[in-house]
């Protein structure tokens, strides 16, 4: 009945839309910004997206909605060829536009298809159309670019990521802005999009990136082309064209969610683990968290001494060890938290590794191990001078992003939640969460507003203590 009711007052507000909008304009989307907009002229879109720690991070003035990747490239030399073909929709005049990219070089810009001029400037590619673009459009870009290259570097905690040379490929885990490493876009997860995937490698090689293939894998003049669709809207750190040699295995989940999994021969033995495991948590956070997000499961290991792993959208990928029950539960937990629900701003950062970290305890407690109890009580006896207790992890800093205190303070306050509204209360908030975000954004006020809402309770001072302050709480 309520859907119905609001179904037709939009259809009612899109008609009117419709009538007073001139003939070849589409109906304003939003607020009266639109007025201002048709006495000014044509702006730059701005160079960040407007996450006020990452000020030069994504772009503003348009929203994309899809990438199509090709990509051709070869191991021996290092070297990548690609065309990125982007639809975005404008969300101000603009007269131009910038994409994220780091090094590489641009041959050729083109923008609804005619040539565009384009400069750069540190990561930021400048493009400027030759007419200008209006708000509310749709448009189409394609960037034509290529050469070596070369990955990001995390002083603080992660070392190098992005778009890592191997020796038969390439490991790609871009998180948090590394996609620019590998391909122009809009490189902010406020920005999500869906994906197609063409990647060329030579023959014997296997390319991997999310989602599923799209056919067989086609093989012309000793390369072979690997093509992939995700189909769900994903952030541009999560995309992967992961390459090399590699182990599969297909199939799917006890519950019958498809599922793959890769292994670098050097992995071989951890190939049907990954696969079995991957598919029982799979299922089980499907209980615990609400139904599977995407459109398939899976993970990848990959010969490369990361000693992390990252939750690429539907194949986490997992650098040079054999992944435990622990870490897959963790990366797979992304899938809901972090993938489907994605953050808007990097400092938010806890929603995603606070909850990973905690579903590391839960799949401890379900398996008849340690309680996410004992977790809990053991890290909350971390004297008073221990480093978790001085980084409020509800405050992600941006030279020190995924410190442990986001990950394990951050879980903690899942557990102290989890405490204050009882268990009936919590997982039931769990569920509601991603049901009303999924593939949406999430902001630490909604959490705490729908926890609050849902359990009836006033949970600020709660928060307060567990995710911002510099002390450990009471
Ligand atoms: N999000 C990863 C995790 O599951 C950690 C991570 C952050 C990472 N950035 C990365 C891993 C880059 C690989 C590459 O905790
Ligand atoms: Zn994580």
């Amino acid at each position: 009945m309520r859907v119905r009711r609001r179904g037709l007052v939009m259809l009612a507000a899109f008609v009117s839309a419709l009538a007073c909008a001139p003939a070849d304009e589409p109906p304003p989307t939003g607020s009266s910004s639109r007025l201002s907009n048709e006495t000014s002229t044509a702006q730059a879109g701005a160079p960040g997206i407007g996450d006020p720690d990452f000020p030069q991070d994504g772009n503003g003035g348009y929203d994309v909605s899809h990438y199509d990747l090709v990509i051709d490239y070869t191991p021996t030399t290092k070297r990548l060829e690609g065309v990125t073909t982007i639809k975005a929709g404008a969300t101000q005049d603009l007269s131009s536009f910038n994409l994220d990219l780091a090094g590489l070089g641009v041959r050729q810009v083109t923008v609804g298809g005619s040539p565009a001029t384009f400069t750069r400037q540190g990561d930021e590619l400048t493009v400027r159309p030759a007419s200008k673009i209006r708000t509310g459009s749709t448009f189409t870009v394609r960037v034509a670019y290529s050469g070596v290259p070369k990955p990001a570097k995390d002083s603080a905690n992660l070392g190098t990521y992005g778009f890592i040379a191997t020796a038969d490929g390439a490991f790609v885990a871009s998180e948090p802005n590394g996609s620019k490493t590998w391909f122009p876009g809009n490189d902010h997860p406020a920005d999500k999009a869906t994906f197609d995937f063409a990647i060329t490698v030579p023959a014997g090689v296997v390319a991997l990136a999310n989602g599923e293939q799209t056919g067989q894998p086609t093989t012309v003049g000793g390369k072979t082309t690997y093509r992939w669709r995700e189909r769900h809207p994903m952030a541009t750190y999560l995309a992967t064209a992961t390459m090399g040699k590699f182990e599969t295995r297909s199939g799917s989940t006890p519950a019958g969610i498809p599922n793959f999994a890769a292994a670098d021969p050097k992995f071989k033995s951890s190939l049907d683990g990954l696969y079995t495991t991957s598919g029982e948590i799979t299922d089980y956070w499907s209980q615990v968290f609400g139904p599977y997000p995407f459109s398939s499961t899976g993970g990848m290991v990959d010969d490369y001494s990361a000693g992390y792993a990252l939750e690429n959208q539907t194949k986490p990928l997992y650098g040079g060890f054999d992944p435990d029950e622990s870490i897959i539960a963790h990366e797979l937990a992304h899938q809901w938290f972090g993938n489907s629900l994605s953050i808007k701003r990097w400092k938010d950062l806890w929603l995603n590794e606070g909850f990973a970290t905690y579903a590391e305890w839960l799949w401890s407690e379900h398996k008849g191990s340690k309680t996410a109890e004992a977790f809990f009580n053991e890290y909350r006896q971390r004297p008073a001078d221990d480093a978790i207790w001085k980084y409020p992890p509800g405050r992600a800093k941006p030279n020190d992003l995924f410190n442990q205190s986001v990950y394990t303070r951050g879980g903690m306050t899942l557990h102290a939640l989890r405490q204050a509204i009882g268990d009936a209360t919590f997982f039931s908030l769990l569920k509601t969460w991603t049901a009303q975000h999924r593939y949406g954004h999430v902001t630490t006020e909604s959490f705490v507003d729908l926890a609050e809402r849902l359990s009836g309770k006033q949970l600020d001072a709660l928060f307060d203590a567990w995710l911002f302050q510099p002390r450990r709480p009471a």
